[in-house]
């Protein structure tokens, strides 16, 4: 099942291409120009100041739900969009912005009135005709399309809109979902969403939540999909290609959908059977499956090198192996129920998931996750495991490294070890229940499981969250 001497577990497949692209931008502090009276409001802020990532998402609104209407002609690679969002003031408004970079803007409504609008590189500026109070619901239109095209993440790897022979795999993390829809692209503002997309008939194009309705017509199909649950920008996708489509519903009433591409078929049925023994035993362990929709995207997307927990139904680059069905399945309660209120967390999401796996492992005949633990632990000091504390990872260049990912299931497995598996159990399941659909930080997760412990545990967060090179064994 897995090595004796295992790679520290992450889902990258590729080699990394190490170009230091740090962002560099600062966050706008326009917010306070402009501003003549009491109902002129101010302009939101360029992002939501994450320094990792300075210009996702944005300041001065909130996004209760997306509406997109979609149409892709994958032999042309051209995409047109309608987006509506539904969003609420949090402060008295005079513009906002929205995350989109590439594509065409045609036009954007606000309350049904036209408004106007600047493009400033990964920014769509929007000044509404009337400042927007705070606490007030508004709505925005924007018609939008063009050729979608990748950003290049910081550590070189490409996200978000990804064409492929077939179609596009769209995956988001940590800033692709601006290059297909605009969005306030940031984990800290979650919104239901409704995702319509039609494609020439013969493909298939896969979202997030329940399949509300498929119909062709004039040689097109469109797909109405629908996510209720609040859902992170990132986690969006609207995977296109040609697939063949499973649908089933679990004994506990979760409704299953897996697009899988042919080319792929044979060697993910095995792995595809187990997830719904893989969501049964991670609801043992986790607490009920916050969602109702789960599933699995399989796509052929050989030159994308991860796999992505979109939410309800994880995108994968090519058939998976078990370990990584767990990890993305993992993910549905630590990432994307429980979402980040900054990336710096990223070990929250994927020190978890990578746990899952050594779990997963440990109670289905594989190593124990001591052993998974130990043969790390042995790697030497030079080692790049050790190269920076998962906690602090110091630049969105290092998010989806091995540090993260390694030494956070490390650091869950010291914590299992300080406090016990009766109360280590109870504080994984407490974490996931308590922050349901919302929000959690690495403080809040050290405060609960020294409550739920009734054990001082600062000095073992501090060690092998924050310290700098390998921790001295205890
Ligand atoms: N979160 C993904 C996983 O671990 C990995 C991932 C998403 C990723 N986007 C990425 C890895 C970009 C490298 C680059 O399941
Ligand atoms: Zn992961």
């Amino acid at each position: 099942m897995t090595p004796p001497c295992r790679q520290p577990a992450r889902r990258r497949t590729a080699v990394l291409r190490r170009e230091a692209v740090l962002a560099t931008v600062p966050v706008a502090v326009a917010a306070l120009l402009g501003a003549t009276g009491p109902a002129a409001g101010t302009a939101g802020a360029a992002g939501a100041g994450d320094p990792y990532f300075p210009l996702s998402g944005n300041g001065g609104y909130h996004v209760r739900h997306y509406d997109l209407t979609l149409r892709y002609h994958s032999d042309a690679r051209e995409l047109d969009g309608k987006a509506v969002l539904a969003a609420r003031a949090t402060q008295n408004l005079s513009r906002f912005d929205l995350d989109l970079t590439g594509l065409e803007v045609t036009g954007v409504t606000v309350d049904g009135l036209p408004a106007a609008l600047r493009r400033h590189g990964q920014e769509l500026v929007v000044t509404p005709r009337h400042t927007l109070r705070a606490g007030r619901d508004f709505r925005v239109t924007v018609a939008y399309h063009g050729t979608p095209k990748p950003v290049t993440d910081p550590d070189g790897s490409a996200d978000g809109w990804i064409p492929t022979d077939d179609g596009a795999f769209v995956a988001g993390e940590p800033q692709g979902a601006m290059t297909w829809f605009p969005a306030n692209s940031h984990p800290r503002d979650k919104s239901s969403y409704d995702i319509t997309i039609t494609v020439p008939q013969g493909r298939t194009a896969v979202a997030n939540g329940v399949l509300l309705g498929q119909r062709t017509a004039h040689g097109n199909t469109t797909f109405h999909w629908r996510e209720t649950q609040p859902m992170a920008a990132y986690l969006a996708t609207a995977t296109v290609g040609t697939f063949k489509v499973e649908q089933y519903t679990t004994h506990d009433g979760i409704h299953v959908y897996n697009a899988v591409d042919p080319r792929e078929a044979s060697r993910a049925a095995p792995v595809l059977k187990k997830l719904p023994s893989v969501l049964e035993w991670e609801s043992t362990l986790f607490g009920p499956y916050p969602f109702r929709s789960a599933g699995a995207i399989v796509d052929h997307a050989p030159d994308v090198g991860y796999a992505l927990e979109t939410q309800t139904r994880p995108l994968y680059d090519s058939a998976p192996d078990t370990d990584t069905l767990v990890h993305e399945t993992a993910h549905q309660w630590f990432g994307d129920s429980v979402s980040l209120t900054a990336w710096k967390d990223i070990w929250l999401n994927e020190g978890f998931a990578t746990y899952a796996e050594w779990l997963y492992d440990e109670q289905h005949g594989g190593d124990s996750a001591q052993e998974s633990f130990d043969a790390l632990y042995a790697h030497p000091a030079s080692d790049h495991l050790w190269d920076f504390p998962p906690g602090d990872p110091g630049g969105g260049e290092n998010i989806f490294d091995t540090p993260v990912y390694a030494r956070g299931a490390m650091t869950l497995h010291e914590l299992r070890k300080a406090v016990g598996d009766r109360d280590f159990f109870r504080i994984l399941r407490a974490w996931a229940t308590e922050h349901r659909g919302g929000h959690g930080t690495t403080d809040q997760f050290v405060r609960l499981a020294e409550q739920i412990s009734g054990k001082r545990l600062d000095g073992l967060f501090h060690t092998w969250l924050f310290t700098q090179g390998k921790p001295k064994n205890t």
